[in-house]
């Protein structure tokens, strides 16, 4: 069983975990094919179809039994059309990839309920009248998968908008244009914080103001709300299969969706900086799904690569430098570390307590083509800087909170490029590359194939 936050997750606590069932999901090279099928409908069970990245099947286990077709997680709501499966897909791991949107995009001239103005295009003014229009509108979403997330400037921020630079012309300190990936509506028992900018205070108030917002519905019924939020809290995800070392759950390997439904968590496990509640000191070993194959002479070679993997995700050292919310923080210039020491919940790798870093990835050298640049301004001191995305300086009108995003969950990463709050990251060899740019880690081609087998195989 899994021990959960009940300020967050008391639905689950009344959650059977009986009747278990799997839907496998499909795949292979060329699973990407599949992807022209994916409009939003709801998980079949059994026979639910999905795809990966090509490296294998990725599956949802569904610990409350079969998924039920008429809960409302998969009704219109609101006013345009969407639900939650809109945009979180059982076959693209919960959320949604930019080769089902284009491919959702072709087959409905843009017009699929994800294409809408409110969130779904660069500006809610954009030009939406014909194809061609669309295909410009929508382009941020079509080119990484991400949802334009407006929020304001706080009144009380330690600081202003100096200068906005939005190619869509529409970004204001009212109203900034943030573009982000939906996070996985799945593997939710393990969460510290809710959203990137961990700014929802429980999964009761996010699908409210998900429904209010996204399906632009003008009032919520408060069962069906508690209705959604048990269903999604029962999912598990996770990849089952690859094309290499076969079924993941095989001699001894601890991959699969089921076994992370049995993984147990709460807040603050493995902390390394000394939030775990029961006073057990970190261990850098955070993944141990693979450690039979680490040792079995008969492990195949890419069973054998996966091990590796993941015997460096944990113990690979890693100086890390200039990451704002650990190093000022701790105040050490250099925290001696492994991908573990942010990744620190046990196989399940997002960071178990609730901790907001900024790696860089909003500044304008990681900008990309159609992101909104904008210059803050510090009220005291009259420091600028220049970022995509503010994150959780947004909420808590923080300067020192500039960039800051929380740690994700880093199952299932197989089914759901690209990569990172911004989808900055187009595959999981390019996530590595940033990493080992960042901090000079200085992985070896053999190095960084295995590191990317392990995170495949999550
Ligand atoms: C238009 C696309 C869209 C729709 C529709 C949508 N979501 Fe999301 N969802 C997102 C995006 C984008 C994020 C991340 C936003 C952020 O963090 O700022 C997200 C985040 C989440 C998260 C947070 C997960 C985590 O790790 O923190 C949950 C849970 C979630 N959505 C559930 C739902 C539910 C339930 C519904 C239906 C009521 C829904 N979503 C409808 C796009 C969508
Ligand atoms: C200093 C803390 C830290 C370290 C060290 C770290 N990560 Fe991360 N990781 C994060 C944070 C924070 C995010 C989310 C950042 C964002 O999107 O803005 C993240 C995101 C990711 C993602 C993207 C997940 C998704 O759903 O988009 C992957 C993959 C990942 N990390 C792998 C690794 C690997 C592999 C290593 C070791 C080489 C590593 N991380 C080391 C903090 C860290």
């Amino acid at each position: 069983m899994i021990s959960v936050d009940r300020t967050l997750l008391s639905v689950l606590a009344a959650t059977a975990f009986t009747g278990a069932c799997v839907a496998d999901v499909a795949t292979g090279p060329d699973a990407t094919d599949d992807a022209a099928a994916a409009a939003p409908k709801p998980p079949k069970g059994k026979d639910g179809h999905a795809q990966t990245d090509g490296t294998g099947t990725g599956e949802t286990f569904f610990s409350a039994g079969d998924p039920d077709p008429q809960n409302p997680f998969f009704a219109s709501l609101g006013t345009n059309g969407r639900s939650c499966g809109t945009c979180h897909q059982e076959a693209q791991g919960m959320s949604v990839t930019p080769a089902a949107l284009q491919a959702r995009f072709d087959a409905t001239g843009g017009t699929d309920p994800i294409f809408r103005l409110v969130d779904g295009a660069n500006a809610p003014t954009a030009d939406v009248s014909t194809v061609a229009a669309r295909r410009l509108a929508y382009s941020n979403l079509l080119a990484r998968g991400v949802i334009r997330v407006g929020l304001p400037i706080p009144a009380t921020a330690e600081f202003t908008l100096a200068a906005v630079d939005d190619p869509a012309r529409y970004a204001s300190a009212a109203e900034l244009s943030l573009f982000r990936r939906p996070l996985p509506s799945t593997n939710l028992a393990f969460l510290p914080a809710v959203m990137w900018d961990a700014r929802e205070p429980s999964l009761g108030h996010q699908v409210i103001d998900a429904t209010l917002g996204h399906a632009q519905a003008t009032g919520v019924d408060q069962a069906q709300m508690d209705s959604i939020v048990a269903f999604e809290t029962s999912l598990f995800t996770a990849q089952r299969s690859d094309n290499g070392a076969g079924d993941l759950t095989k001699k001894g390997g601890g991959g699969g969706a089921e076994a992370v439904a049995n993984t147990d968590f709460f807040i603050g496990i493995n902390d390394p900086l000394g939030h775990n509640p029961t006073g057990a000191a970190f261990d850098p070993r955070a993944f141990t799904l693979y450690d039979a194959w680490a040792t079995d002479r008969k492990a195949t070679p890419s069973q054998a690569a996966i091990a590796r993997g993941q015997a460096l995700f944990n113990t690979k050292p890693i100086a890390i430098t200039g990451v704002p919310g650990l190093n000022d923080t701790l105040g050490q210039p250099t925290v001696m570390g492994t991908c573990t020491l942010c990744h620190d919940t046990p196989n399940v790798g997002n960071h178990s307590f609730p901790l907001a870093l900024n790696l860089g990835l909003t500044d304008e050298a990681n900008r990309a083509p159609g992101m909104p640049l904008y210059t803050l301004q510090n009220k005291t001191t009259g420091a600028q800087v220049k970022t995509t995305d503010p994150g959780r300086a947004l909420i808590t009108g923080k300067w020192a909170d500039i960039g800051k995003f929380k740690g994700p969950v880093l199952r299932g990463l197989a089914m759901r490029a690209p990569y990172f709050h911004n989808g900055f990251a187009a595959s999981l060899s390019d996530a590595v590359d940033f990493y080992d740019g960042k901090f000079g880690i200085g992985f070896t081609a053999q190095e960084k194939s295995d590191l990317v087998a392990f995170l495949q195989a999550l």
